[in-house]
């Protein structure tokens, strides 16, 4: 990812706990490409690193246009950023990388939105549309006063609203939507972790590449078992890894620096080369079958089921 540091142009509310934040170079000028599904990283100066989408046009290179919800359950991202960030500060910025890739050439997307999920989807929609491709989307939220981008949103006749807090209202049904659509179709989820998880349960008979997700926070802990050696082949070292502390540590500890941001198994930025031995996956870029083959691993949450483990590092 490209190291960046961005002036915060202009910022607006999308919603009462949502606000937006306009990026651009300090002296003007072109920034780094991106596709619709894509993340830049934040560094905060207090050294955390979060990823937020993209909410903007792939087409626009003079901005990156990031939303932020404020979580009462911040650890400091969200929470730092609203109360901090002004129009006119300067911010460390790594990216754009993309994980949740549009498949141009499906013949119908269906997106399923949830909450401040809605960011890299608003960009997918743009993109779909300037492709002239079929698509449908379902955004839910709590209640319509707390929805983000309905501006944009509104009006379309391919998007489907669901507030299940508002009188009447129920929790989506995805397992309907998904059956409700073609069977060449595309399906795109982006929102808490229980969705995401049941959005999984139940396009798990559909092929892999049909289904896509994007996680913003970790599903399960990072592998702190330890008991494992590393084998670096660029470097000749060897590093044992203890109980208590991630290969990231380890490599830390020793001095070997691997670049990282999320340090959660959700941006993809340490994924390394696997040559001998068997990783204990635990981030959320790799796809079963990428997995399985033991090319690649992230060191910053996964460990090792074997007592060696082999990295091109
Ligand atoms: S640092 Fe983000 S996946 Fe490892």
């Amino acid at each position: 990812m490209t190291a960046l540091r961005l002036l915060v142009h202009a910022s607006a509310w999308e919603a009462p706990d949502i606000r937006s934040y306009e990026l651009r170079q300090p002296t003007g000028g072109v920034l780094p490409a991106f596709t619709a599904g894509a993340h830049v990283d934040l560094t905060l100066p207090s050294g955390l690193v979060r990823s937020y989408s993209l909410v903007n046009s792939q087409t626009e290179r003079h901005r990156y246009v990031i939303a932020i919800q404020k979580d009462r359950a911040s650890r400091g991202g969200s929470r730092w950023l609203h109360d901090n960030l002004r129009v006119g500060d300067l911010l460390n910025v790594a990216g754009p990388r993309n994980n949740f890739a549009l498949d141009e050439t499906a013949p119908h997307s269906v997106l399923i939105a949830g909450g401040i999920g809605i960011t890299p989807i608003v960009s997918m929609i743009d993109r779909l549309e300037a492709l002239d491709r079929s698509w449908e989307l379902v955004y839910c939220a709590r209640k319509r006063a707390g929805a983000a981008f309905l501006a944009v949103l509104d009006g379309k006749p391919r998007v489907r609203c669901n507030y299940d807090e508002e009188p009447g209202g129920r929790m989506l049904d995805i397992l309907a939507v998904v059956a409700a659509a073609p069977a060449d179709a595309h399906f795109y989820c982006c929102g808490p972790l229980q969705m995401l998880e049941t959005f999984e349960r139940v396009t798990r008979h559909l092929p892999r590449e049909c289904v896509h997700v994007e996680y913003f926070s970790a599903k399960e802990a990072p592998a702190r078992e330890g008991g494992f050696t590393l084998v670096l082949t660029k470097s000749g070292r060897e590093v044992a890894v203890p109980a208590g502390k991630t290969i990231l540590d380890a490599l830390k500890d020793v001095g070997i620096n691997v670049a990282h941001s999320c340090t959660e198994g959700i941006c993809g930025t340490c994924e390394t080369r696997v040559v001998e031995g068997t990783p204990d996956h635990r981030d959320l870029i790799l796809t079963p079958e990428e997995r399985a083959a033991n090319k690649t691993m992230m060191v910053c949450c996964s460990g090792s089921k074997s007592e060696r483990l082999v990295l091109e590092l």
